[in-house]
């Protein structure tokens, strides 16, 4: 029955007929799970070939059954399907098709041992092997932009940042190569999970086990999974990688939303250490002046609406009894919501690395000599000074070249520094340095140009694999 026919009934005594229109519209999840439509034809295309091979459907009738499903599979692709009352999820709509066009004495043995919960497991873990591909080259893609730009701007200095004041000099390419190191572990944990996520449901039934002792092994094969889930009440119950995608999910944009913030910061004009590019900016209505880092903004924003998906999916599950419950079907709108929003957002964040102007300039001039009191502090160090001692007598210095008004610690003479300590000697002036500043940080992993070359070759390469 459908609502269009009933439209006072779905506001008035909606509780007294047998068949609620809304409760129709409540239960179906056509609108949206029809995004599976794919991988529900091919779950069904190889599921009766499971049935074939113990001898349920013959050969003619799998003919029939394939014929009948590429139909199906390109009135979707041509969206020309057309949906019927009655028709509540994927896999109703796409059974009900193929009894049309091949007839009902034949489509009526497809689901012969199968049921919609191992149906939906199979046809939600192919859906998401295939949207995790594609993430998996997308992801891969933005590291190498990333890497790309910090190879060409590796001689570019600025101040390196701790609870937002001016650290220690350090390499523009070394705060690139830090985000290519985040988004490079959240390539590689794309990968695991997935290998999680290729494992077959198929051929659990409802929950017990298959009452035609279907081969398993091939229906899985057929399906290209590299397993089959070992316990058929596991199989129809699991979503764990439902959830274990959208934590992969909320966890990038986690650092796309860091990653984000840091560019806003660079690019106001108090900073101005970069431009976002026109393509990935908007003006104000009312202020001429205005150009804003929309793009941005919008990245940092959607963390939010993906970490919803994922906690607002938990508490759907979290107390349901064992095994199949309709709250599961809950599983797919935050699912899809989540991977379209992120596969956008590395879109969105490729295009804005890859086009944003930097300002060597004035990176540059907000390098000032206080972040330099470190160094003077190693300068003793390396004379054999407890670092302890060191540190307190370069706070010395930086405290006389304050009460003096000088510009900077450089701006001491150097009777000032032995004034200070007897240690101190001539070659104190080349500690005022930032290129050599940053050059002596050559460990690994450090903002020296041999060392951040040396990361960038080597996320490149796991991207690569
Ligand atoms: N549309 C349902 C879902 O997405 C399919 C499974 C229905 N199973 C059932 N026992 N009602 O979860």
């Amino acid at each position: 029955m459908s609502s269009e026919k009933q439209p006072t009934k779905l506001w008035g005594g909606r509780f007294t007929g047998a068949t609620d229109p809304l409760m129709d519209l409540y239960n179906a999840s056509l609108p949206y799970d029809k995004a599976m439509y794919d991988a529900d034809l091919t779950g069904t295309k190889v599921y009766t070939e499971g049935l074939n091979k113990i001898g349920l459907i013959t050969a003619e009738e799998l003919s029939e059954i394939h014929r009948g499903l590429e139909v199906i599979r390109k009135e979707w692709a041509a969206g020309e399907f057309v949906e019927k009352p009655g028709d509540e999820d994927i896999h109703t709509a796409n059974e009900r098709r193929l009894g049309e066009i091949i007839g009902t004495h034949i489509s009526g043995k497809v689901h012969t041992g199968r049921s919609r919960n191992d149906q939906v497991a199979t046809d939600m873990r192919i859906y998401v092997r295939e949207k995790l591909g594609e993430l998996v080259k997308f992801v891969g893609e933005f590291v190498k932009v990333i890497v790309t730009r910090a190879e060409q701007e590796i001689d570019v200095l600025m101040p390196g940042y701790t609870h937002l004041q001016r650290a220690q000099p350090i390499r523009w390419a070394h705060w690139l190569s830090m985000y290519a190191t985040y988004f490079t572990e959240d390539f590689k944990r794309l990968k695991q999970i997935q290998a999680r996520v290729n494992q077959s449901p198929l051929g659990a039934g409802a929950l017990a086990g298959h009452p035609y002792g279907i081969d398993r092994e091939f229906l899985a094969q057929g399906l290209g999974f590299d397993s089959v889930i070992g316990n058929s009440l596991t199989a129809v119950s699991d979503r764990d990688f439902v959830v274990e995608t959208m934590f992969w999910c909320s966890l990038f944009m986690n650092h796309i939303s860091r990653f984000s913030e840091d560019l806003i910061i660079y690019s106001t004009a108090e900073f101005g250490f970069i431009q976002c590019s026109d393509a990935y900016s908007t003006g104000s209505s009312l202020m001429p002046q205005k150009k804003n880092p929309d793009a941005l903004e919008l990245l940092r924003g959607k963390a939010g609406r993906v970490f919803g998906s994922l906690s607002g999916f938990l508490m759907s599950i979290k107390s349901i009894p064992s095994t199949y419950n309709k709250d599961m079907q809950e599983d797919k709108e935050p699912l899809f919501d989540a991977l379209r929003t992120v596969e956008h957002s590395v879109l969105i964040a490729t295009g804005v690395i890859s086009t944003l102007k930097i300002n060597k300039e004035k990176m540059e001039a907000a390098l000032t000599m206080d972040m330099l009191a470190t160094d003077l502090a190693d300068y003793l160090v390396r004379k054999g000074v407890p670092f302890r001692e060191t540190h307190h007598i370069s706070g010395e210095c930086v405290r006389a070249a304050e009460e003096q008004k000088l510009s900077g610690i450089d701006q001491l003479t150097l009777e000032q520094f032995q004034g200070i300590d007897k240690r101190f000697g001539e070659d104190v002036k080349d500690i005022f340095d930032f290129e050599a500043s940053v050059e002596r940080r050559d460990a690994i992993g450090g903002t020296a140009k041999k060392a951040v070359l040396a990361q960038l070759k080597n996320l490149a390469a796991q991207v690569n694999q």
